[in-house]
């Protein structure tokens, strides 16, 4: 009735006694569980081929999922979260992490915002949006709702909006809003999700939304008051240095900062290094202070390759249990109201590296290099956050 595809239910009982479902469909496999061996579970067919569906998750291994319940859900502190660690009640890190991870491209934000000149045709970003989206990518930040003065490119977000949500209403798909007004017009356009952004640095918030800190909690405040229903995740720009205030050493600002902003609501915070200053000590050292303060936070990362760590800030990240990280297709972009940002990690190159790592993005490597490769020869723009050599014949090998 609503429109969306649905399969029958089987109670366990019944799915236990049907041989038919039980043994032909494989409905309980036999894993290699770490730290018990071989083992049965159960398990409900995640992936469905050839539709744009995007359940593509793995089901947990046992125990990966205890932090967030512990954690999240029934509020134990960071202390008893380590000891049911010790005692493998928690999963490790390192064998969740390989399995938990989301992949954010945020290209068409990030990357067309940037380019100069003449305006991107809408249908030719639609077009790159549908590749990506078409060779797996299940969660997308693809416009913003901001002043058309401040970023000309993004003047079409609605006309985007309006196209993907008919064409892809089951993908995780969101836009960058500074304010209530951008937060409104999202939220009448049918999306669900929003990113609010807010500079750790506030001399880099007056540059890019003409806002000071406390205006901008305030402005946090109202849209979630004005719209209740509204997912918002806090983009945190600058979060390990700013263009005019330098590298922010000590964790201890950022985690002061998100304070106030976690007593009003945010559980989801994604750290962007806007200018790519980042390096992976810092990551670690940053992670591992949020974890410990805000064990129910969730966090996320998104690194401009400025100086060639965007790849390595990941990597760093992703072993210190971050659940998402971003980076955009080509490696297009640079922030306009930040000196000297260049691209951010090239999509590409990290779903690359989540590949050898073994991490299941439901990606397809190949049809994303074959993306990089017609956004660029149809889209202008500083590329300069991109590694893998695109017209290379062995690199699009996997
Ligand atoms: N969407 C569209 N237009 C908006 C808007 C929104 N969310 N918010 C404000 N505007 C318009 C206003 O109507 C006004 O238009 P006008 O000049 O034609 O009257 C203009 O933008 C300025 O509005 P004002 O409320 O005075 O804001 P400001 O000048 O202080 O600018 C922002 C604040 C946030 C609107 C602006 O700095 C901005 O859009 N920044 C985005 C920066 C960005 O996207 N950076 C990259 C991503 S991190
Ligand atoms: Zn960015």
């Amino acid at each position: 009735d609503a429109g969306c595809p649905a399969s029958p239910v089987n109670t366990l009982d019944r799915v236990a006694k049907d041989p038919q479902i039980a043994e032909a469909r494989g409905m309980f496999p036999e894993i290699d569980q770490p730290g018990i061996g071989q083992m049965k579970v159960t398990a409900s067919a995640q992936k469905l081929t050839n539709t744009k569906s995007y359940p593509r998750k793995a089901a947990p291994l046992l125990g990966e999922n205890n932090e967030a319940i512990f954690g999240r859900m029934l509020g134990f502190d960071s202390e008893k979260l380590a000891r049911l660690k010790e005692q493998g009640v928690i999963l490790r890190e390192a064998a969740a992490m390989e399995r938990n991870v989301k992949f954010i491209e945020v290209g068409p934000r990030d990357g067309f915002q940037s380019v100069k000149g003449d305006m991107i045709p809408t249908q030719l970003k639609l077009e790159v949006i549908r590749r990506m989206l078409d060779a797996g990518v299940g969660h997308m930040e693809f416009t913003s709702f901001v002043s058309p003065k401040a970023i000309p490119q993004l003047a079409d977000s609605a006309e985007v909006t309006q196209a993907l949500l008919a064409e892809y209403p089951g993908a995780d798909l969101f836009a960058l809003v500074p304010n209530l007004r951008g937060a409104r017009r999202a939220y009448e356009l049918g999306l669900r999700k929003v990113c609010y952004v807010v500079s750790l640095s506030a001399s880099h918030n007056k540059a890019n939304i003409n806002r000071t800190h406390q205006q901008s909690l305030a402005a946090y405040r109202e849209i979630r008051e004005s719209c209740p229903e509204l997912e918002i995740v806090l983009d945190l720009a600058t979060a390990f240095g700013c263009p005019f205030e330098g590298k922010y050493r000590e964790p201890g600002v950022a985690v002061d900062f998100l304070r106030d902003y976690i007593e009003v609501g945010v559980t989801t915070c994604c750290l962007c290094d806007t200018i790519g200053i980042a390096d992976p000590a810092q990551v670690r050292g940053l992670l591992s202070a949020l974890k410990a303060a805000y064990p129910a936070l969730s966090l996320e990362v998104h690194f401009h390759d400025t100086r060639g760590l965007g790849v390595l800030n990941t990597c760093a990240a992703l072993e210190a249990g971050v659940s998402g990280v971003q980076a955009a297709l080509g490696g297009l972009g640079g922030c306009p109201f930040a000196p000297g940002a260049s691209g951010n990690t090239a999509s590409e190159d990290l779903i690359y590296l989540l590949d050898q790592l073994g991490v299941e993005t439901g990606v397809d490597f190949a049809k994303m290099l074959a993306t990089a490769k017609y956004q660029r020869e149809r889209v202008p723009g500083s590329y300069s956050g991109h590694h893998i050599n695109i017209n290379a014949p062995q690199c699009a090998l996997g």
